[in-house]
């Protein structure tokens, strides 16, 4: 693969009357595919976001090998071959259907198998999508690096706290591409939300809300298990890895989001989104502490994971950003029926309102006057002080009730196919490409990922975590 006969096609941010392009023509034959242009048009301003051109020499191709073909999997592999000049040569799975599904879909000539090191040993593999249960990350990811593999892992990046530095250190000394899954890092609306922040629109951020509710019984993980799962189907001792050993059991394989033994509960798996998407928005290393609450409330089905999880957790005052709290949530038991995802950026004159990809911006501007009566102590004073004073404040601020006024400000809305899968895939390509900057790289999956899991060590513990965002280090409590 010739990479420097790429065209740098990085996603790129631009408003239509002051347009900055990235794009750099190194290359001649090039297709040119434009992606993810969205636009809203509110208040007279039209402004035109994230918008991925990509070109690409027809002769240049990325192949891919993807390990884990399950959900996600297939999410990431389509989307993956979205992106100009990539291709799927392989694919790993430790169930049989999986495998048949691979080939179905994506061809018979792909090579499948169930032991993922034969990918790592195939020279005509450039990077490898790992889209396995969260206990297989950190192994298959070393691996891959030091197999020279660039590598595509789903969040959370790690299992464990202390996983995420033997990533970190593969990373360095391989100097190969490394991004962790959270599409949110290279969301539209999180990198618009995060220029309106910038602007000072909402004032100084002071709180950040943020929450993941599901109501259903796919939402809390029961996910589909087909009829003919068994040991001849299913390489279950593998799956187990370094799990405790257990007998074979289908739940447990389809379903193993619901047991702490290979995934990281409600915190790890959707906290994690949050957590990138303020991370990004804010340029936030992480919070000092962590301190959450964590019950099975519905889901009473074996599982040993929460699915309700309650946080709060302080960031203290950076280079980057002024001290801010955040309570974050995620309630699988949800009854109210409305499920949903928002990260609310709360400030001292406003707020962004930000649901998966889009945005609402508020903004509350206070009067100088503090105004009198209604739930006040005026209604307590007698006729005579309430004349005094009425005849005070008018001299002082004159008619002026005080109060705030509120006001609607951006509505951002992306384009109606966009996709915030497919502009992650296009950063991780595009660093392979033109060794260009990854936001969600391992340092950062590792401090999106710690205090998630983190609130798992709290809600056990019944005691606040404390964290060092900088270092990357559990301090003692
Ligand atoms: N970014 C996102 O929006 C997003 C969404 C869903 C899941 N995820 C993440 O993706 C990962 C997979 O989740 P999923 O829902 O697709 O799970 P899944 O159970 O549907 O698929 C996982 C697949 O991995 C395979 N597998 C397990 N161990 C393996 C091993 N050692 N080698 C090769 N294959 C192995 C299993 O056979 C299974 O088919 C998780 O880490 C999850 O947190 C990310």
């Amino acid at each position: 693969m010739k990479f420097e006969r790429f065209q740098n096609f990085n996603l790129h941010w631009y408003m239509q009357k002051n347009r900055r392009s990235f794009i750099r023509n190194i290359g001649a034959s090039l297709t040119s595919v434009a992606v993810g242009s969205s636009f809203i048009e509110k208040n007279h301003e039209q402004f035109s976001l994230l918008k991925s051109d990509i070109k690409v020499a027809s002769n240049d191709k990325i192949n891919i090998g993807l390990i884990g073909a399950g959900i996600i999997g297939h999410f990431d592999a389509d989307t993956a071959l979205k992106v100009p000049g990539v291709k799927l040569v392989a694919a790993c799975d430790l169930y049989t259907g999986r495998l048949d599904a691979a080939k179905e879909k994506w061809g018979k000539e792909i090579f499948v198998t169930r032991d993922y090191r034969e990918i790592l040993q195939r020279k005509d593999i450039d990077a490898v999508l790992i889209c396995t249960p969260d206990h297989w990350h950190q192994k298959i990811a070393i691996d891959a690096m030091r197999a020279g593999k660039h590598v595509y892992c789903e969040k959370p990046m790690v299992q464990k706290i202390e996983h995420g530095y033997g990533i970190i250190n593969a990373q360095k000394e391989t100097g190969k591409v490394f991004q962790v899954g959270s599409q949110r890092a290279s969301s539209v609306a999180i990198l618009e939300a995060k220029r309106q922040l910038n602007s000072g629109v909402i004032g100084d951020l002071t709180f950040i809300q943020a929450f993941c509710d599901r109501s259903d019984g796919r939402g809390a993980w029961q996910y589909s298990i087909p009829r003919d799962a068994s040991p001849e189907t299913i390489d279950f001792n593998r799956f187990l890895g370094d799990a405790p050993k257990v007998p074979f059991d289908p739940i447990r394989f389809f379903r193993w989001r619901n047991y702490s033994d290979y995934g990281t509960g409600a915190a790890g798996d959707l906290i994690v989104h949050l957590l990138t998407g303020i991370h990004v928005i804010t340029d936030s290393l992480g919070p000092n502490s962590i301190y959450s609450l964590g019950d099975i409330k519905y889901w009473k089905d074996g599982r040993d994971a929460y699915d309700l999880v309650n946080a709060l957790m302080n960031y203290t005052k950076s280079d980057k950003h002024n001290a801010f709290q955040v309570s974050t949530r995620v309630n699988l038991s949800d009854g109210e029926g409305k499920g949903g995802f928002g990260i609310k950026l709360i400030g001292t004159e406003g707020v962004i309102d930000i649901g998966w990809n889009e945005f609402k911006v508020k903004t509350l501007k206070r009067k100088a006057a503090p105004g009198y009566g209604g739930y006040d102590s005026y209604e307590s004073f007698s006729e005579k002080q309430k004349k005094e004073f009425q005849k005070w404040y008018e001299s002082e601020y004159g008619k002026d009730q005080g109060g705030y006024d509120l006001a609607d400000g951006i509505d951002f809305k992306p384009a109606q196919d966009y996709d915030d899968r497919l502009d992650h895939l296009i950063v991780f390509f595009n660093g392979i490409r033109t060794n260009s900057k990854i936001v969600e790289d391992a340092s950062f999956g590792l401090r999106a990922a710690a205090p998630s899991i983190a609130c798992n060590l709290s809600a056990k513990l019944g005691k606040p975590i404390n964290w060092d965002p900088v270092n990357m280090q559990l301090l003692g409590s």
